[in-house]
């Protein structure tokens, strides 16, 4: 896991939209994963005034969110469908036929889990995965005690999220209970994951998803097991974790490797 430590909420979000930027533009048809919530909306912001300002070209981009809250319409404005539009879709050139984001009005919730993962597939599978953290520990949807191997389903959403979510919504009791996710397995399988995380209300969620055991306790914690994830922090999330001056030292001698790997 790389860990990269950043001062602002700005420094933040630009060095992510940096990382998706370049996915793009290795691969103009990337295949990217997207999530919702306040945390990467200064990635989002970022990426647009790329797309504008410098010419980052969304049109061959397939994009798969990672969640929706069962039983909010598209339009609802607080649906996760109405969120990406609102924040990103609507101020790019990205085909609306390349968007996919889970359904929260769906008849069978179960078939269409399996036909999102197979979408995912056909795709073939995620290049970049940008996710952010519950303060419970949750990616996507993926609550405490979510499988490591779990995939696209329903899941039931804990009461801290509930009261997390709450400030979106007019009162708590119109926080949807359950939501289309993403499984802890999904997310695994794409090729790259940069996770975003700012404020000191992730700070102890941070140093236990990093420097933490591995634990379905803390769904995030998985991230440990893969070849290529980046965590991306700032100042105020990164407060507790132990082990800070090791992720600059790396930040900082990254070129002498570099060197080193060209001889
Ligand atoms: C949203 C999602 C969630 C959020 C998490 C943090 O699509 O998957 O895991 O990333 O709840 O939300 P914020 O950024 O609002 O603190």
């Amino acid at each position: 896991m790389e860990v990269i430590l950043t001062k602002t909420y700005d420094d933040m979000s630009n060095a992510a939209a940096q990382e998706i930027a370049r996915q793009i533009r290795k691969k103009p048809n990337s295949v990217i994963g997207l999530a919702t919530g306040s945390t990467p909306l200064g990635t989002y912001k970022e990426l647009i005034r790329l797309h504008k300002d410098e010419g980052l070209d969304f049109s061959k981009v397939i994009t798969f969110n990672l969640d929706e809250y069962l039983g909010l319409s598209p339009t609802h404005k607080e649906s996760y469908n109405f969120f990406m539009w609102d924040n990103l879709f609507k101020h790019v050139n990205i085909n609306p036929e390349n968007v996919h984001v889970p359904q929260g009005l769906v008849e069978d919730a179960e078939e269409f889990c399996h036909w999102y993962e197979d979408e995912i597939k056909k795709a073939g599978g995620i290049d970049l995965q940008l996710l952010g953290i519950g303060s419970d520990g949750h990616i996507g949807f993926n609550e405490p005690g979510s499988s490591f191997g779990s995939r696209t389903r329903v899941k039931t959403l804990d009461e801290q999220t509930i009261k997390d979510n709450a400030r979106f919504f007019d009162s708590i009791d119109e926080v949807p209970h359950f939501a289309i996710t993403m499984g802890v397995g999904t997310i695994l399988e794409a090729r790259k994951i940069v996770l975003v995380a700012s404020g000191d209300n992730k700070a102890p969620v941070c140093v236990q998803f990093i420097e933490g055991p591995l634990t379905s306790q803390v769904t995030a914690s998985a991230l440990q097991l893969h070849p290529q994830a980046i965590v991306i922090l700032d100042e105020k999330a990164s407060v507790q974790l132990k082990r800070k001056k090791y992720y600059n030292w790396i930040r900082d001698n990254k070129h002498t490797v570099k060197k080193y790997l060209d001889r």
